[in-house]
């Protein structure tokens, strides 16, 4: 299916993706000023729908637009999964929220309607079976110059863009962000890492965006025998764990080998990067199994 075909949601219509504009001077274009959250479709099951409508509505009521406007976007995600891939399709569906559109004045009217989109796009199949190898990746180093509430999924991606773009020219997929030496995430990831039996990550503060896969796996990791454990940590801490690994709704469970081209631990995904993965795994199979079926 071409993009051209696609059904995509805007302000209440289902409509062809050509036929779905947005005005020059919506204030997503011009500012920024709006909020974004993206959900993942297993074989046409939402997974974790509840936890990303709670997120989506934190992030709106986070720059002061209404929570309520998030309500119906599970049955919204669910029609544009079924009208695009049909009743078992894989997809990420992603939701934006902006304060509307108005003429180019920082000052936002009271006046202007909310503009609210969702965009269905298909996903690599999750082999819910799987126990088989993690995918790896590499990243670089970069410093964090995101502004103070990172917990808000806002539009505003111009940081996260650049370090992206810096870790493309090194031949790496993600960068790991650090202030003032201690590491937070990554600029599309949440960053967790191995050391002996725990499991650590950043807390789910202002500065990082509470990830909805790493609070999945935090609650898993005592099952494969992980204690999870959230606290800041820093760059000495990050080079010498034992496992290293990002999680996000589309990346899912990825093994870090390489930060910086220093290899972590042996330089391949660890085992227990492995079992977190398959727990991911049997997570989604449990919470997304179709009772229809
Ligand atoms: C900065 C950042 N951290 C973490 C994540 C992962 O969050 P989730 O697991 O909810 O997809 C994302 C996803 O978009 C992100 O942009």
């Amino acid at each position: 299916m071409s993009t051209a075909d696609r059904i995509v949601y805007l302000n209440g219509q289902y409509l062809p993706r050509p036929q779905a504009t947005l005005d020059l001077e919506d204030r997503a274009a011009l500012f920024a000023d709006g909020v974004y959250d993206v959900t993942a479709y297993i074989h046409g099951r939402p997974l974790a729908m509840d936890r990303h409508l709670a997120r989506f509505r934190r992030s709106l009521a986070g720059i002061e637009l209404p929570p309520t406007l998030a309500d119906g976007l599970d049955l919204v995600s669910d029609e544009l999964v079924r009208r695009n891939f049909g009743p078992t399709g894989d997809a990420t569906v992603y939701w934006q929220v902006s304060r509307g559109a108005g003429p180019r004045e920082h000052f936002p009217s009271a006046e202007m309607a909310p503009t609210v989109m969702a965009l269905a796009y298909p996903a690599k199949p999750w082999d819910l079976q799987a126990r088989g190898s993690v995918p790896t990746i590499k990243a670089i180093l970069a410093e964090d110059q995101r502004w103070s509430r990172c917990d808000l999924k806002t539009l505003m991606l111009l940081p996260n863009i650049l370090a992206l773009a810096k870790a493309r020219r090194a031949g790496c997929s993600e960068a790991v962000l650090h202030r003032d030496g201690m590491v937070t995430e990554c600029c599309r990831t949440s960053l967790l890492i191995v050391r002996g039996s725990e499991l650590w990550t950043h807390p789910a503060d202002r500065w990082i965006l509470g990830g909805i896969t790493r609070e999945i796996l935090l609650e898993q990791a005592p099952s494969v025998g992980l204690t999870p454990v959230q606290r800041p940590f820093s760059l000495q801490e990050l080079a010498s764990a034992d496992e290293v690994l990002i999680t996000g709704t589309g990346s899912r469970v990825q093994a870090v080998t390489h930060v910086d081209d220093r290899p972590i631990g042996n330089g391949q995904a660890g085992p227990a990067t492995g079992k977190l993965y398959t727990a991911l795994m049997n997570y989604a199979r449990r919470t997304t199994r179709d009772d229809r079926q």
